[in-house]
């Protein structure tokens, strides 16, 4: 059992007088949450309580961000203890320990040769930053037009203007114009053919051609980089098809582009490996992640290179800065003593093999939602699932009534329109995925 810091505390009445007019809340339906609030007040382990004093069971890891369970010990003392000795320095011009040591850690669980790591505060700044590695190698290599990048529709890769640009879920780009210039998209992995699999479909390795024509239509010279999820997470658990990132792989060597795998979601043992390229056994140039990295508890985010890409643009430059990129929390002491904490915990209780070990019994109890009339197919890998409902009135009807109904029945996953998406943690007994699983079948029973 994982060490928390406290025991859950009786309900707290205070929670109820909140003034809920002023927090313009995230990808949050604010008029609907502020008639009917779900405000959650404490974590432990895998449970939450909320203001009402019911416990929830996390089915989501938080948002795919703690996979040693909420509540740490080790990690608060850890943050505590570098609170004390050093909050913060400048990370331009100056280091501190910790950058150096969670980029040496980091290095022995990445897959070979991707090992030098530059440091950002959210997913969505990662993507960034990786966009930029890739437009600044060909640069250096005397390819400046290599402007382009190739996404793919259906994937998530946050939501700052290059990550919403390349990403292809369509109400994050709808409502803000026309984004970054020369972005192109190849066709999502989402096909009828593989319907309710488990694991790697049969059928669908040749939609990475995508990219093939791609380079026709643009001509390779002007392609920077192909960024895709190894499985794409935020879209509903789209498990890419045997052979496809394989293919993908084999298309960007033949052309000079550079390949990213963005895995903010995938990363830290969720597909039973440290990364989702060693799941997969293919190895990209620059990989980005997030979440999971500080078990949750502190915002912190990094981009792995590899070798080739770090010389070409740090050994390789003559003289004085080489990357005009950086933020105020790159490297932020703080988050690298939580994301120290969190990798010896995931390493001391090899928690990617636990993932790896209970993941037949999670992909089981997911498997058995196909019982229900209105889930019209499930997808899983890993530690990673998505059942698509039914949809109701309109698009996201009823997975919003999916959510709140959940909620009531104590238990938190998360919902993408109308499809529910589950990432438990790896702390979880299988007791607990069928406590959680029960509380889902229940509910969907009652639809
Ligand atoms: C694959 C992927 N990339 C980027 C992001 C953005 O991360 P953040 O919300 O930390 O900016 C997410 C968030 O879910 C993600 O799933």
């Amino acid at each position: 059992m994982p060490d928390t810091v406290t025991a859950p505390q009786p309900h707290d009445a205070a929670q109820n007088s909140l003034d809920l007019s002023h927090h313009w809340m995230p990808f949050t339906a604010n008029r609907a949450f502020k008639a009917a609030p779900r405000i959650i007040t404490e974590a432990h382990g895998i449970w939450y309580r909320n203001d009402r004093g019911d416990q929830l069971i996390d089915g989501l890891s938080g948002l795919f961000c703690t996979p040693a369970g909420h509540g740490r010990r080790e990690i608060t003392e850890a943050v505590t203890a570098q609170l004390g000795r050093l909050d913060y320095a400048p990370p331009f011009q100056f280091g501190t320990p910790g950058g150096f040591a969670v980029a040496t850690a980091l290095a022995r669980i990445l897959p070979d040769g991707i090992d030098r790591v530059f440091f950002a505060g959210s997913g969505s700044e990662a993507v960034e930053t990786a966009l930029k590695i890739a437009m600044l190698y060909h640069r250096r290599r005397g390819e400046g037009q290599r402007q382009r990048v190739i996404g793919r529709e259906k994937a998530y890769h946050g939501v700052n203007l290059a990550g919403w640009s390349v990403g292809g879920m369509v109400r994050n780009r709808e409502m803000f114009g026309l984004g970054m210039a020369g972005v192109a998209h190849m066709r999502h992995t989402h096909i009828p053919e593989n319907r309710f699999v488990l694991g790697e479909g049969a059928h669908g390795a040749d939609l990475a051609d995508d990219l093939e024509r791609a380079v026709g239509l643009y001509g390779a010279d002007t392609i920077a980089a192909c960024i895709v999820e190894p499985i794409s997470g935020s879209i509903g658990v789209l498990v890419p098809p045997q052979g496809y990132l394989a293919r993908l792989r084999e298309i960007c060597d033949r052309h000079g582009i550079l390949l990213i795998f963005d895995e903010v979601i995938t990363g830290f043992g969720r597909t039973g490996k440290a990364f989702a390229a060693q799941s997969f056994g293919v190895t990209p140039d620059i990989i980005t992640m997030a979440k999971a990295i500080t078990n949750g508890t502190v915002p912190m985010a990094a981009v792995a290179a590899s070798r080739m890409v770090y010389d070409t643009i740090v050994e390789d430059n003559p003289s004085g800065i080489e990357f005009f990129h950086g933020y105020t929390w790159s490297a932020h002491p703080v988050a690298c003593a939580a994301a120290l904490a969190s990798l010896k915990i995931f390493q001391d209780e090899a928690l990617f093999d636990r993932a790896a070990a209970l993941s037949p019994h999670f992909l089981d109890r997911l498997g058995r939602l196909r019982a229900h009339g209105i889930v019209e197919d499930i997808r899983g890998y890993g530690m990673l699932g998505a059942a698509d409902l039914a949809a109701g009135a309109t698009m996201g009807a009823r997975g919003f009534q999916a959510l709140t109904a959940l909620y009531d029945a104590g238990a938190i996953v998360r919902i993408t329109n109308d499809t529910l998406i589950f990432a438990p943690p790896f702390v979880m007994e299988p007791a607990d995925l069928d406590h959680l699983f029960d509380t889902v079948e229940k509910v969907l029973a009652g639809f």
